[in-house]
């Protein structure tokens, strides 16, 4: 059996003991309406390798790991089961939520406990996810699979598909990961010291859960919306032709980031993603044979080295690791050797274009109505500081989470702008908030190779326009977030909610990288 078979069949044959119906790793993930859903359960399906899934149950059948769909206004009302033998949340990321209903740390489902989860989406159409959020478990749990898509669809995204012209099969949610595979199976999740420090890596992409991933598509526009779901990985997407020379990179049109549509279309021959973020790309592939998608070589800016360690909450103590390993207690690098470093190239997925040749119509030049108006003047501004200490590791603003702390408050309405400094010594940090998008209004301080990716007006990068939950803050930058606390409708959510800003590394959230803020 050849690589990937072996790596298929192991994924396979786990899911059978369990009494639900196997996954079949080669098919597509099922698509199912978010309303649908009855019960939503985390189950493992292998106690060697620890790897878990989610598991849809819709009343008539249950499919294994969905993507999940949803027409803005729409809702979910289902049963979150923990069959983990660990704590877990099921945290909707991307999402405007109640603190009750956003899956955070604070609130954890005990083993074999479950919970209801009811909500609607107020949400712009783009790309959501949902993953666990327990904390001190996070990385592991998602690592270990668990995490999932959420497509949002509205009336701007439905006119854009159709001026595509989008052939069916032509539009993609992919969710892209990097697991570490010796020998044909999947290694569990057992970071040494300095894993926990750097973020834990892969050597392998999984995309949508599947090794080496393909797509045929037919001529014309494609449309891609992707999600960086990588515990630590930054991914430089870019899409080579190589039958036009290796080096040859396909110009793509992006045409929205986290919280959906830009307001136009921008034209680039690579975009860089890291933990947490997405883009939705659209690729003209008249012409074309075939496409690789690769994570291209760039410069990671790992400038830390020391002894911290992460995962040190108390929790971990409590429960056993998913597969029998010990996390963070190794010190010195171990089985590193074979993983490829944070920004060496990766194979991501392939297209292979096919059918009767077709010219993709012209892009339109409005996406959506967003509007780029800047904060006023007078708009407070916070400062927050990304540290790194060698004793205890990465911190916001010099402290280590405390589950019961609050960060800081805001009021609820209020406009605020974050200025957010990134220590020079450090290492890149996707900063994520939960519960309200952001605007990014310009950077300073990029050095390096990550400067001559910062395209856009203020020093931005390409994936700093739109509406975000997400932005790296890479080493020695500061950047400046409009943020805007007023919920999208009036009466929403009464009394203080407490939400969570941590970055989206993932063994540096479980490394105490996390605040909790109030909304009053
Ligand atoms: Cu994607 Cu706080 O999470
Ligand atoms: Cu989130
Ligand atoms: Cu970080």
């Amino acid at each position: 059996m050849n690589r990937r078979g072996f790596l298929a069949a192991g994924l396979a044959s786990v899911g059978a003991a369990c009494g639900l119906p196997p996954a079949k790793p080669e098919a597509e993930p099922l698509r199912v309406s978010l309303s649908d859903v009855k019960r939503l359960i985390a189950q493992r399906v292998d106690p060697i390798a620890g790897r878990c899934r989610y598991v849809a149950d819709l009343g008539t059948r249950q499919v294994v790991q969905p993507i999940l769909f949803a027409r803005r206004g729409e809702g979910l009302d289902a049963l979150i089961e923990n069959a983990l033998p660990q704590p877990t949340t099921v945290h909707f990321h991307g999402l405007t939520l109640s603190q009750a209903q956003d899956g955070a740390g604070f609130d954890p489902i005990a083993p074999g406990e479950r919970k209801r989860l009811r909500f609607e989406v107020q949400n712009r159409s783009g790309l959501y996810w949902f993953h666990p959020h327990p904390h001190g478990f996070t990385a592991e749990q998602v690592y270990a699979g668990l995490a999932g898509l959420l497509v949002v669809t509205d009336d701007e995204d439905q006119a854009l598909d159709a001026a595509l012209a989008l052939a069916p099969g032509n539009r993609l949610a992919l969710a892209i990961a990097d697991v570490r595979v010796r020998n044909g199976a999947i290694r569990p999740y057992a970071p040494a010291t300095i894993d926990c420090l750097h973020g834990w890596f892969g050597n392998k992409a999984l995309v949508n859960g599947q090794p080496d991933a393909g797509w045929v598509v037919a001529p014309g526009w494609v449309r891609l919306q992707i999600l960086n779901a990588c515990n630590a990985r930054g991914l430089l997407l870019g899409f080579q032709d190589r039958s036009a020379g290796k080096e040859s990179l396909l110009p793509f049109q992006l045409l929205g980031t986290d919280g959906g549509l830009l307001a136009a279309p921008r034209e680039l021959d690579r975009v860089f993603l890291h933990g947490g973020e997405r883009v939705d790309v659209a690729l003209d592939v008249s012409g074309r044979r075939a496409l690789q998608t690769v994570s291209l070589e760039f410069d990671a800016r790992h400038h830390t080295q020391s002894a911290a360690a992460g995962h040190r909450h108390p929790a971990r103590g409590r429960y056993a690791p998913l597969a029998q390993e010990s996390v963070c207690e190794t010190p010195g690098p171990t089985e590193t050797k074979d993983v490829p470093a944070d920004g060496a190239e990766l194979a991501l997925f392939s297209l292979r274009i096919e059918g009767p040749s077709a010219r993709a119509p012209a892009l339109p030049a409005r996406l959506s109505a967003l509007s780029q108006a800047a904060p006023a003047l007078d708009t407070p501004t916070r400062r927050i500081r990304l540290d790194f200490d060698e004793c205890t590791g990465f911190l916001i603003d010099q402290t280590p989470y405390a589950i019961d702390e609050t960060g800081f408050s805001v009021t609820r309405g209020a406009r605020e702008v974050w200025e957010i400094k990134n220590s020079p010594i450090s290492m890149p940090h996707p900063m994520h908030l939960h519960g309200f998008g952001f605007r990014v209004l310009r950077r300073q301080g990029t050095f390096g190779a990550a400067r001559k990716l910062a395209t856009e007006p203020g020093g931005r990068f390409p994936t700093d326009l739109g509406i975000k939950d997400t932005v790296l803050a890479w080493p020695n930058e500061t950047l400046w977030l409009a943020l805007d606390f007023t919920l999208p409708r009036e009466g929403a959510f009464g009394g203080p909610q407490r939400y969570m800003f941590h970055c989206h590394n993932l063994e540096h959230e479980d490394g105490m990288m996390m605040r909790n803020i109030t909304v009053l």
